[in-house]
């Protein structure tokens, strides 16, 4: 089967396109690119016109809860990824937490078969730094590696032991995979539910301060100093980690790190009314760490914007405050939330392409979020201009926790196309 997508606005940064081109695709990969490919009709192409839309790499998630096995109540491989697809996402990359934890090959052979049977785009494992993701004794990352993790994260959990994670990341600079670090000081966010300032107080909430964060941020980049590991920072949330990153980057240390649109979206008062669907870990923050991720997003400081898309039951977020899991369901808001970066002028489109397609795939050197002719045909179609009010019940994923329910968004996927397969949205 052949596929002509003809008049619409490519951007692909991997070959510096920004223009009307058309896109030839056979079965799973890109054939052609060029200003005209000059085909005459055929019955054995299917034309999809692109007029006034954008064309783009498909998305690639490398930060993405899928929640099986083990909590299939919450989300499952099969409508996580579908949930991806309708985001304009043809790649996410599946974090370890779930049970049993993604710590040995075998659970990564399970999630690789479960994802070519049900999943809907391509799914790349994350392995447990540790077994159990308890902080205790490496996992055999060499072995996880052979079988297809692309990266090690004990995410939702720090590595706590700074000579643990020194191991890891001599074994990262080993076997040449990147460390994600999910950086909280659990002493210091002393089982907080917010973030510290005077909304925690007025709240009757307990604060973690940004120090959690930023502490771990700077331990996990002198130990990369003193390994030559390759650190990733997920999901950074404070003014005081981008600065700390920027400077870690200008010495030359080996440091990539990553954002979630919650972060430059939302202050802690959207949990003003105890709305725990705005309950996340790191916590929201304030008007000047929403500016300063803004200027390190803008400075290349920050690399990725991925999702944390963390989905959990409608029953479990009903819970207190203080009890509520957290998590964000942010597959399907995401691009819509980081186009709002590009309307602002933050970063242009195509900035915002590398954030959210060639740079994770860069980092997990995986071959994706490019339209180079011979690599995979994903690539996401998007209208720039159609708006939508986000609608939870809309959502494919299982997760209907979001913050960002009733808001109007500007611009999202209209066709995503993943693998030669096309999924079309009305
Ligand atoms: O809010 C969060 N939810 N942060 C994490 O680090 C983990 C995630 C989850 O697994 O629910």
């Amino acid at each position: 089967m052949k596929i002509l997508i003809k008049n619409g606005h490519v951007i692909d940064p991997s070959q510096e396109l920004d223009g009307i081109y058309e896109i030839l695709i056979e079965g799973k990969k890109i054939k052609e690119i060029a200003p005209s490919l000059k085909k005459g009709k055929s019955a054995s192409v299917k034309v999809i016109d692109a007029k006034g839309m954008y064309v783009l790499p498909g998305l690639v998630d490398m930060h993405t809860h899928l929640r099986e096995p083990g909590f299939e109540h919450k989300e499952t491989i099969k409508t996580g990824t579908h949930a991806a697809i309708k985001g304009g996402f043809t790649a996410v990359c599946a974090m370890p937490n779930t049970t049993p934890v993604n710590d040995n090959a075998g659970i990564t052979e399970y999630i690789f078969q479960k994802a070519q049977k049900e999943g809907m785009c391509t799914v790349y494992p994350i392995g447990a730094i540790t077994k159990g993701q308890k902080g205790e004794e490496l996992s055999e990352i060499g072995m996880m590696k052979d079988a297809g993790c692309v990266a090690f994260s004990d995410d939702g959990r720090p590595v706590e032991n700074p000579l643990i994670m020194r191991r890891a990341l001599e074994y990262s600079k080993a076997f040449d995979v990147p460390i994600i670090s999910h950086c909280e000081d659990l002493s210091l966010a002393e089982g907080g539910v917010m973030n510290e300032g005077l909304l925690s107080q007025t709240m009757g909430l307990k604060g973690i301060p940004k120090e959690a964060e930023e502490i771990i941020v700077y331990r996990d980049i002198a130990l990369a100093g003193l390994t030559g590991g390759r650190l990733h920072i997920a999901h950074i949330s404070t003014e005081g980690s981008v600065n700390i990153i920027r400077e870690a980057k200008a010495r030359g240390i080996k440091v990539t790190a990553e954002t979630c649109p919650h972060y430059f979206s939302l202050t802690e008062e959207a949990i003003k009314d105890y709305d725990t669907n705005a309950k996340v870990n790191p916590p929201l923050r304030t008007v000047k760490d929403i500016e300063a991720i803004k200027e390190g997003i803008k400075d290349g400081t920050i690399d990725v914007i991925a999702t944390d898309h963390a989905p959990h039951h409608k029953n479990e977020k009903l819970r207190e405050f203080d009890l509520a899991p957290s998590g964000i369901s942010g597959l399907e808001t995401a691009l819509s939330l980081s186009l709002k970066l590009v309307e602002e002028g933050v970063i242009t489109l195509s900035e915002l392409v590398k954030k959210m397609a060639l740079n994770p795939a860069g980092i997990l050197k995986i071959n994706k979020g490019t339209l180079k002719p011979g690599s995979d045909a994903d690539i996401v179609i998007i209208d720039l201009e159609k708006k939508f009010k986000v609608n939870s019940d809309l959502f494919i994923s299982k997760g209907k926790n979001t913050p960002f329910e009733g808001w109007e968004l500007k611009g999202m996927p209209v066709i995503t196309i993943c693998m030669g397969r096309v999924h079309e949205w009305q």
